[in-house]
Formats: structure tokens, sequence, C-alpha cells
């Protein structure tokens, strides 16, 4: 009688647990590794199921031939074939959709993914990798691209720093309700200020070993958090064609390790 009554109660949990929460794949694409060490990150975190895509015509050359080969296919509107998905998809709710950073938005497979599956009615929650900054921009196109879903504002990262997915991925999960726990609330950015010489330092020794120059810092904005200062500079830059544009760089510091450039916003 135990015996059956433990098995119905376990029965009744699985139903309940199907029946209220939402079911979650996790489906990324990664050419170098970053995106995939952090979609294996929320799998860890999340226990949801986690599924690599890919197209037929592999990415699989180094980052110039794969600059030299994207420019090509940007050029002809090229979009790539997507490799068969071994998921049925429509048994999810929630897609945790990743990928790296091309040319300031999601990579081609991506392209190749929403062009060629059905996604609507889904909660899109975009993740990506980065060398210094792309997930607003990307968000928007998929939001654009994506009319019928929800897409979350998202998780991005700097491949530079993703031994440091599993803590923040632990905030974003638990901020957006996909994890439980509890989180020591941030306080909101001071505002916007002119910058001492300590911080205009602290900005360029985490940004000028970047190979891509980030821009001369213009003011900064600065909260508090425990072990450390989160700092958002306002930065402005010239574009190929010379016209001046600021964006938000964002740098951190914490004890024990030297100032990160964290992203740049755009
Ligand atoms: C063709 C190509 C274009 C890229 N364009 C950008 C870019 O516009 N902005 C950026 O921050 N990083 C850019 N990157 C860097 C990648 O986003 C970064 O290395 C990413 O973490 C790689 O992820 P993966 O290891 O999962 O492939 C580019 C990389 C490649 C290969």
């Amino acid at each position: 009688m135990k015996k059956i009554m433990s098995a119905i109660l376990a029965a009744a949990a699985l139903i309940s647990c199907t029946d209220n929460d939402p079911k979650i794949l996790i489906l990324y694409y990664s050419q170098t590794g970053a995106t995939e060490a952090v979609a294996k990150e929320i799998h860890n975190q999340t226990g949801a199921d986690m599924l690599r895509f890919d197209v037929a015509q592999v990415y699989d050359g180094d980052f110039d031939a794969t600059i030299q080969r994207c420019l090509q296919e940007q050029a002809r509107g090229f979009v790539p074939t997507l490799n068969p998905i071994d998921a049925d998809l429509s048994e999810y709710d929630v897609i945790f959709l990743g990928y790296p950073i091309w040319f300031g938005t999601y990579a081609p497979p991506v392209k190749a993914l929403i062009s060629s599956v059905d996604l609507s009615g889904k909660k899109i929650v975009p993740f990506c990798t980065f060398g210094s900054g792309g997930l607003e921009a990307s968000v928007k196109v998929l939001a654009a691209n994506l009319e019928n879903c929800t897409v979350a504002p998202g998780f991005g990262i700097r491949k530079a720093r993703v031994q440091y997915a599993a803590e923040e991925l632990d905030r974003f999960l638990i901020e957006s309700g996909y994890k439980e726990g509890t989180l020591e609330p941030l306080e909101p950015y001071s505002e916007s200020r002119e910058m001492t010489e300590e911080e205009v330092a602290i900005y360029h020794e985490a940004v000028d070993s970047y190979p891509i120059p980030i821009g001369e810092p213009v003011s900064v904005a600065s909260r508090p958090v425990t072990g450390g200062t989160d700092y958002a500079f306002a930065a402005r830059s010239a574009d190929p064609e010379g016209n001046v544009r600021e964006n938000m760089v964002y740098v951190i510091t914490r004890e024990g390790r030297s100032p990160e450039f964290t992203r740049v916003n755009r």
C-alpha cells in the first residue's frame, strides 16, 4: 500500500511539474566553444535539455577566413542551410537561444535556424558571447525577425571573461525566474559625472588591450557592489566614415582582480 501511495505521489508530482513549469530547451550555435561553455553552464544551473545546432556548410575556418567568407556571403545575400534539428521543438515553451556575435549581430547559423523552423508562440531567451559586445543589437534584430515570439532581453558575456559565466548566470537565471535562489540587491548606478584621474586609469587598464579601439571616456556613472565597483563609462569613438558616436562601456573592479572590460553596449 505504502509503495502504491508513493508511486501515486511521484506521478502527481510529475504531472504538476509538467503542468506548471515551462519546458525549456537550450538551443545553441558555437564556432569556437565560448557560447557552448555558456550553454553548458545554463544546463548545469537549470537542468534544461540542451542541443547544439549547425549548418550544412560548416564555418570551420580560422577567424580571418570566417570574416572573409561571411563578407562574401553577405554580399550575395546567402543564408546557410540548417542541418536537421534532432528535437521536437513543439514540446518546448521556452528556448534559450545561444550564438556568437558576428558583425554586430547573431551569427548566420541563427539566420538559418529562424528561417527554417517554427518558433511561433515560444518565449526566446537569447544568450551570446562576443569580443566586445552586441547583445542589445542582436536581441533587437531577433525580436524584429521573430514577431510571433516573446523575446527576452537576454544574457551576454565577453569570450575573454567566459570563466565568470557561472556567477553571472546565477544572477541572470534567478532574476529572470528560471532558477530559485536569493540575490543581494544591486544599487542603481549613480548619476553620470566627470571622471577622476583614477577612474580614467581604470578605464584604460580595462579596455586598452582590446585589439579594436573602444573609444575615449567622457563621463562615468558607478555603483558599489560586494568586493568592488561597477562602472558605466560613456565613451566616444569615430566610425570608419568619421561619424562620432557615444557608447556605454562597462568596466568592473573586484578585489584581487585587475579592472575588467565587461561589454560595450551596442
Ligand atoms: C566572423 C566573426 C565576426 C565577429 N564579429 C564580432 C563583432 O561584431 N563584435 C564582437 O564583439 N565580436 C565579434 N566576433 C567575436 C565572437 O563574437 C567571439 O569570439 C565569440 O565569443 C565566439 O563564440 P564561439 O566560441 O561560441 O564561436 C566575431 C567573430 C567572428 C568569427
